[in-house]
């Protein structure tokens, strides 16, 4: 089975003496941002976290050894931007205000941006749909209900042709959803840890170098923790949560650890598994979510463990890329009084209710194809792409289940040797098997993307809803979904309904 993800074609311009050298930086935790206010939405019954973001340039230590910053556009302006914590059931409000320049830095395409919720049920409003652009200068207030199962999501730039040059100049950051059930059986505080994985290759001058070999894809030559490269953590003799998202535009991972051990993986992008997965390695592709527990109660006090990456073989002169981060193991007493510092569970959320369903409960099965044009370059799914949706006046969809309706989606990937991490929005899937394709234990949980690998088929089974609306889906390699492989359903409603009603931008 195929798994692995294609190598850098093309290098850092930096003198190799400029490069950073793996397991000198510190690992750097995400600060959390509080919400500036609080209220109470007395329809729902509901209290209401107010967040604000500020969308800017900042510079990053991406490179410490040289003391170079690297420019890049932030949430907050920093990369990642922060991580903001909420409870099920309590609302948040996010002011998102555009305060980029007019045109990009050093790519020099115009700064408008979408702010997309990366695994929430939201309306379409709030959905960061891609031509629903707030312009430098203006505002926009998201609206999200966090009615769903704890999970990690992500917040990250969907600006239409633009969002894979976006992302990887920052824009990105998590956010966390806490249920009773999880708080329970999983690690909480500074043992639950976000780790934002991406990768990056520089310019001579430290600035971001961009190069997705005609939109195939980037691969960085840097691989980068929380924004800082091949960093090291200093963690206790204890079990450890990481919330672990791959934020890079194009490259996947095949996470595993140097001592041989296995990681036990407890969440997927919707939440809790029915029930953990101890696994060796794992693929983890754009925009997919893994949270895996690592345990390192049986390590000596100075012993290093690696993070690495089963990587293909390296194609360029400099290629750290097999490495990730490490973990220095110290003798700090841990505090056994919480009972997660060495509980391993086994069971997690067997009722979970997209794991739940069965594929006789589908009325209808769907396939589409993922292609590239020869011709054009461009990418489609089942030979639509995003540009006919413009042309369509937004119209144009490629599938139109009624609300609540539950069916069976098929994505074929034969035609092509790339994989495509391809995400749909609204919903969380089941996946049930497929063609070509290995059934991955870790992949047993409630996903919003799926690696669709060289040569797969793969087949999800879902649920339609919470809400009515228009939904994108798209291939979560970021060059391929600005070019332009990316397509939306409708669920319970008919094309002539659609308004772009969108979330009007509010001068700043
Ligand atoms: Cu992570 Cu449509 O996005
Ligand atoms: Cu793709």
């Amino acid at each position: 089975v195929p798994t692995r993800s294609v190598e850098a074609k093309v290098a850092s311009a930096l003198d190799p003496s400029q490069m950073p050298v793996p397991f000198r930086a510190q690992f750097l935790r995400t600060p959390v941002l509080a919400p500036y206010a609080t209220g109470y939405d007395p329809e729902d019954e509901m209290k209401i976290n107010y967040y604000s973001i500020t969308q800017s340039v900042g510079n990053a230590s991406m490179l410490p050894n040289r003391n170079l910053l690297t420019p890049i556009l932030g949430y907050n302006g920093t990369f990642p931007g922060p991580t903001l914590k909420m409870d099920r059931w309590t609302k948040s409000v996010v002011r998102v205000r555009n305060q980029l320049p007019a045109t990009h830095p050093t790519m020099g395409h115009n700064l408008y941006t979408s702010t997309h919720l990366h695994g929430s049920a939201s309306l379409p409003q709030f959905d960061g749909y891609a031509s629903d652009i707030a312009m430098p200068g203006f505002y926009k207030d998201y609206k999200y209900p966090n009615n769903q199962h704890a999970r990690t999501l992500w917040y990250h730039d969907h600006a239409v042709h633009y969002t894979a040059p976006n992302v990887y100049s920052g824009l990105a950051g998590q956010y966390h959803v806490h249920d009773p059930l999880e708080r329970q059986l999983l690690p909480q505080g500074q043992f639950d840890v976000a780790l934002t994985l991406s990768d990056a290759m520089f310019a001579a001058d430290g600035s971001l170098g961009y190069d997705d070999d005609s939109h195939s894809g980037l691969w960085g030559d840097v691989i980068m923790a929380n924004g800082r490269p091949w960093p090291v953590m200093q963690v206790q003799r204890r079990i450890y949560r990481f919330r672990i998202l791959n934020a890079s535009i194009s490259r996947s991972f095949r996470p595993y650890l140097s001592t041989g051990d296995p990681v036990t993986v407890v969440a997927t992008d919707g939440g809790l598994m029915p029930y953990a997965q101890s696994v060796y390695e794992w693929r983890h592709g754009s925009a997919e979510r893994y949270e895996v527990l690592i345990d390192f109660r049986h390590y000596q006090p100075g012993q290093r463990v690696e993070l690495r990456n089963l990587s293909n073989k390296n194609n360029v002169d400099y290629d750290f890329t097999h490495k990730m981060m490490a973990f220095d193991v110290t003798d700090e007493p841990v505090d056994t009084s919480d009972p997660t510092w060495n509980t391993i569970p086994v069971e997690l959320n067997p009722s979970n209710e997209v794991m739940t369903l069965k594929e006789s409960d589908a009325t209808k099965f769907r396939s589409f194809r993922l292609k590239r044009d020869d011709i054009t370059n461009l990418w489609s799914i089942d030979d639509m792409n995003w540009a006919e949706v413009i042309a369509s006046n937004y119209r144009k969809v490629i599938a139109d289940p009624e609300l609540d309706a539950v069916e069976i989606w098929e994505f074929d990937n034969r035609s092509g040797g790339w994989f495509h991490p391809v995400h749909i929005h609204l919903l969380d899937f089941k996946i049930i098997g497929g063609e070509d394709r290995a059934d991955f234990s870790y992949e047993q949980g409630p996903k919003d993307v799926v690696y669709c690998g060289e040569g797969e088929k793969v087949r999800l089974l879902m649920k339609f809803g919470p809400h009515r609306g228009r939904y994108m889906i798209h291939c979560h390699n970021l060059p391929h979904e600005d070019h332009d492989m990316m397509v939306q359903f409708s669920v319970g409603m008919a094309p002539e309904d659609f308004e772009l009603d969108v979330n009007d931008p509010i001068n700043a």
